[in-house]
């Protein structure tokens, strides 16, 4: 299995020209097996409230949803870096709530960094949080926790004024020292330019093939996610598909009697089942 990959590791596999994977991920039994396939970075997102709670945005996760999910993927995995995403309204209203709020996500979740959205408005947060000593993951682009504000889930950095904003904030965040930033749905050759004008790693979902590293949503990857199915996104399994059949496999079981088999139920002795007996006829 190996050991724990550290932010040290990570920049040495991108300085050696191997790419980063990252996944989303939100729960113990899923992350052991993305931790045993070698996935380096596992993101605990806030994206959970519309992928497992059903929620139609991000913005309902608390930082007390966060730490529950976030908790059971840091048991979870042995090898993979595994980072908590700062829910809507936990690092905006003051720098000294948002390290507090880091500050829980190491101490009571375990992860090893935490990520959160946006550029030189949340400088002085992500300073604060890396003067604590906690690593911080940037987020640039599509920044869904302002989806209201910026019109909606869409690309981002498509004229040459957003792109300028987009590389400016991303200096801003390596000179307040994140490790790395990912780069959500902005043009490829935008996000190949600001790869290559930071120090520090680009991870991409849906921004093009130049970054250092890639990230998809688990539940996209693997066809749990049926309400919609991003551009980007690219599916591994039909995993949803097979639950299905699984479960109507089941229900068809239960229908015909296959379902439980004597292999499935448990037996009593010859001589306890008689006394029972004995004593239920007499009620
Ligand atoms: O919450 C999340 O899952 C994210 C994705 C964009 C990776 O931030």
């Amino acid at each position: 299995m190996g050991r724990k990959l550290t932010i040290p590791d990570l920049l040495a596999k991108v300085e050696k020209g191997e790419p980063l994977s990252m996944i989303t991920c939100y729960d113990y039994p899923s992350a052991r097996i993305i931790d045993q396939a070698g996935v380096d970075i596992v993101l605990v997102g806030d994206s959970v409230a519309m992928t497992v709670l059903g929620y139609p945005t991000t913005l309902p996760a608390t930082m007390d949803m966060m730490l529950i999910f976030a908790s059971a993927v840091s048991r979870a995995c042995e090898r993979a870096f595994v980072i908590g995403d700062m829910p809507y309204m936990s690092y905006q209203v003051s720098i000294s709530e948002a390290i507090r709020n880091a500050g829980r996500f190491m101490a009571e979740a375990g992860v090893d960094a935490i990520k959160l959205e946006g550029g030189r408005n949340v400088i002085e947060a992500v300073r604060g949080i890396v003067k604590a000593g906690i690593p911080v993951m940037g987020h640039l682009g599509l920044t869904p926790q302002s989806a209201s504000a910026i019109g909606g889930y869409k690309v981002q950095g498509r004229t040459a004024q957003t792109a300028i904003n987009l590389l400016e904030d991303a200096l801003a965040l390596e000179e307040a020292g994140v490790f790395a930033i990912l780069l959500e749905l902005v043009p490829a050759r935008v996000a190949a330019v600001i790869t290559e004008k930071l120090h520090v790693p680009t991870i991409s979902i849906g921004s093009g093939a130049q970054c250092s590293g890639h990230c998809q949503i688990f539940h996209d990857a693997i066809g749990m996610f049926e309400a919609f199915t991003p551009r980007h996104a690219k599916r591994y399994a039909e995993v949803g598909a097979i639950l299905r059949e699984a479960m109507a496999r089941f229900v068809a079981e239960i229908k015909d009697g296959t379902y439980p088999g004597p292999k499935h139920s448990f037996k009593i002795t010859r001589e306890e089942f008689r006394q029972f007996r004995a004593y239920a006829e007499k009620r």
